[in-house]
Formats: C-alpha cells, structure tokens, sequence
C-alpha cells in the first residue's frame, strides 16, 4: 500500500493577513515631565531610566468605546472591501466599560453592524489584542470564514493607582486591523506561545486599578521572552535567524523593559554588551516611536509597534512581533509585508491625533485624575 502523503493544510488559505489597519490615540497627552515635577522625581527616571517621553490620556467622557471605533472607522474607510462582508468582532482589551457585555457590541453599534456577525471580547491582560488577532486569522486559515473578514481591534486606556511605580509608563490607544487578504502583511500561520499562571499584574473584580508586582513582571516578561525565541530559534543558528527580520517588534510596557527583555535573550545566547546593543539600535528602537507618543496601551501596545514598522516596510521583508500579556501568557508571531505596507496608509492617523491633541500640566493632570476615579468600574 502506498504511504499516506503529509497534508498541507496551510496550502490552500496560507494567504491571509492584514487588509487595513486604522489607529486612534485620545485627545489629551502629558509630557513625562511635568509628572516628575509633580512627583517631585528626576525626570531622567522617566525619561532615561523607563524611556518614557508622552503619555496619552483619556478626558473623563471618553472611553475605551471612542477610542475603539475611531480606529475601527478609519480601518474599515480604507479597507478594498464592504462592511456587510465583516463576518468577525473581536475586541481585545483590559478596559471593558461592563462584565458582561462585550466592548464589541458597543462598537457594533456605532458603526452599524450586526447580522451574520460573530462579536466578541477576547481578555488576556496585554495579550488580547493578539489572542483576538490570532484568532480571526485561524478562523480564515479554517477555510471557514469564506469571503468574510474580521475587524479586529485592541484597544486600553492604561491607568494606575496615583503615586503608583507604574504611573510613568501609563497611556492609551486603539489599533483596529481588518484581517482578510494579506494587503499589508502577511501573518505567518505558525506562532510560538508560552504561558505560565503567575499573579505578576492582576485586577480583581471590584478594583479600579491593577495590583502590580513590578520587579516580578519584569522577570516573568523576561522569562516570556526568552521562551518564545528559543521556540522560533529551535537549535538553528540564532544570528542567522534573527537576521531574516528587518525589525523586531514587542509589547512596549516601557522602552526600557524591551531594552531589558533583549538583553536578557542576549545573555541566554552568549552574546556580547556590543552585539546586544548593535541589534536593539538597529531591529527594536526604531519600532517604539509611536509607544513613546502614547505610553503604554496595554493590548493595543504591540500593535502600534507593529502598525510602525510596517509603514517603511518594503514587499515580503519580515518582522517579529512578541506580545505579552500578564498572568501571564505570551506569543510570538511573524509577519511579512504585502504590497501596500511601504504606503504606510495609516501613518496620517497617528500625525493628525498628535497634531491635534492638547497637552496638559501637572495640575489639570491631578484634576482629571479626581474627575476620573469617579467613573471607574
Ligand atoms: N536617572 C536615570 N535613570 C534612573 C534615575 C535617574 N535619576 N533614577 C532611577 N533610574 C533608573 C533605575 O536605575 C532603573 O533602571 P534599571 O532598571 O536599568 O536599573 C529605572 O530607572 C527604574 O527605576 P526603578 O527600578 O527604581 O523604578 P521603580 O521601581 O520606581 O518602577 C517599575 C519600575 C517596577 C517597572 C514600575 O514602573 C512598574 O511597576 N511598572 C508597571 C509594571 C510593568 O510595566 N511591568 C512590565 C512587565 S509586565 C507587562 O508587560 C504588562 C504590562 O503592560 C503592565
């Protein structure tokens, strides 16, 4: 009897990845200076020891809803296709404005889709977004979804308990992505994730902001780091691998813990100080100038380092994409560019949001946090 040949189950659909992609950042940003100032803090902790620069923030009536469907509007205005042709609402986050229903209906409902629809809230701490992504991109890879899309959005307004170690690195942002034909990139069917149940940043019911166990997160982020590149590594030559990606994206908590997460890789593969810093300087700064506009968006985080890249980014080059989300689990995704990503459509959505945001002092800062707390579920 002839031998069974392997299927290719990935022949048929391998092409699916990001048609559109659309970004939102709110209307207020405090420049990471003027809160050293009113924590009485050098600023050069901010700025140089967490890599901090702005912190986009949120004013009192505007959530998570807003910022999520001014994103998904300008994905969807600048996506080939129709909207009766979303067949997927998946919204990532860690911000839900209810327990129950999902920050997909509200979108939804803003932007007038419902029927034939599936729509709903994927939560893993920072890794929503991705879990939200992947997910629609199995769905097309199934063979299921037929010629319907999904809108997939990640989307936080990052907020912590005032005088909290973490209130430097705060922030806020949306990154919604139409996932369908590979426009933009290609999302590689293959991915390597790593979890491991831990409490390094948790939420519990009932709290308005997360219990943070800062030192531990590192490590854990680190140790998530680590364990998803020696899965893409696989005992090959790490020089040579690493050298097939023009960038390196990550989730951006701060720039320095990215700093310190490579450094940790580095260390694991013997690497050199020098070898270490020649690869951040070329493969990962560049991709966190949007992070340092925005600060910390949690799920939309990764995206936007992604959403980045991917504007400079010539037919088939490839990057990395590492996403972490606390408790913890963690992936890394690889992506190739599609033939529109060097027109980088979506670059005008960051430069219009910060030309037109308003920056605030110390003193309307500490006036919207006591506006705020009010609102907070
Ligand atoms: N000039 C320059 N650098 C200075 C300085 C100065 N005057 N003063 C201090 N620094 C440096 C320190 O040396 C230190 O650098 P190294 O880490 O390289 O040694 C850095 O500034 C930070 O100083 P501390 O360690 O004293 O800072 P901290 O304890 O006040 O807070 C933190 C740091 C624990 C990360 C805190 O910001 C935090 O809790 N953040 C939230 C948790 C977090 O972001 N974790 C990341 C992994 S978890 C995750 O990724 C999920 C997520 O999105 C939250």
């Amino acid at each position: 009897m002839a031998s069974k040949q392997p299927i290719d189950y990935f022949a048929d659909f391998s092409h699916v990845g990001i048609a559109s992609i659309g970004l939102h950042f709110p209307p207020l940003a405090l420049p990471i200076v003027e809160l050293a100032k009113l924590r009485n803090v050098d600023p050069d902790k901010y700025l140089i020891g967490l890599g901090c620069k702005e912190m986009a923030l949120c004013p009192e009536d505007y959530t998570v809803v807003e910022l999520a469907t001014v994103a998904a509007k300008r994905a969807l205005s600048r996506w080939q296709g129709e909207n009766k042709n979303i067949g997927m609402i998946a919204v990532g986050t860690e911000s839900a404005v209810d327990m129950s229903r999902p920050l997909s209906a509200w979108v939804a409902a803003n932007l007038g889709l419902k029927g034939a629809i599936r729509s709903y809230e994927a939560k893993h701490a920072c890794y929503g977004g991705t879990l939200a992504l992947r997910q629609a991109i199995e769905w097309k890879l199934a063979g299921i979804a037929g010629q319907k899309a999904a809108l997939v959005i990640a989307v936080d307004e990052a907020l912590y308990e005032q005088q909290d170690p973490g209130e430097p690195t705060q922030g806020a942002g949306a990154v919604a992505m139409i996932i369908d034909d590979p426009v933009i990139a290609h999302v590689e069917p293959f991915s390597y994730p790593w979890s491991e149940p831990v409490f390094d940043f948790y939420r519990p019911v009932g709290c308005a902001y997360p219990i943070v166990d800062g030192k531990f997160s590192l490590e854990c982020y680190c140790q998530a780091v680590k364990a998803c590149y020696q899965a893409l590594i696989n005992g090959r030559d790490p020089e040579k691998v690493l050298a097939e990606f023009h960038a390196l994206c990550f989730h951006v908590p701060f720039p320095k813990m990215v700093k310190k997460a490579l450094a940790s890789l580095g260390k694991l593969l013997n690497w050199d100080e020098e070898k270490i810093n020649n690869l951040f300087k070329q493969k990962v700064d560049p991709t966190m100038d949007w992070n340092r506009l925005c600060g910390n968006a949690y799920t939309a985080s990764l995206w936007i380092a992604v959403a980045n890249t991917l504007k400079n980014l010539d037919q088939d080059k490839r990057i990395a994409a590492f996403s972490y989300g606390s408790g913890f689990g963690s992936e890394l995704l690889t992506l190739s560019a599609g033939p529109a990503a060097a027109q980088g459509a979506w670059a005008k959505d960051v430069e219009e949001d910060i030309k037109q945001r308003h920056y605030i002092s110390a003193a309307d800062y500490q006036a919207l946090r006591k506006r705020k707390t009010k609102t907070i579920i």
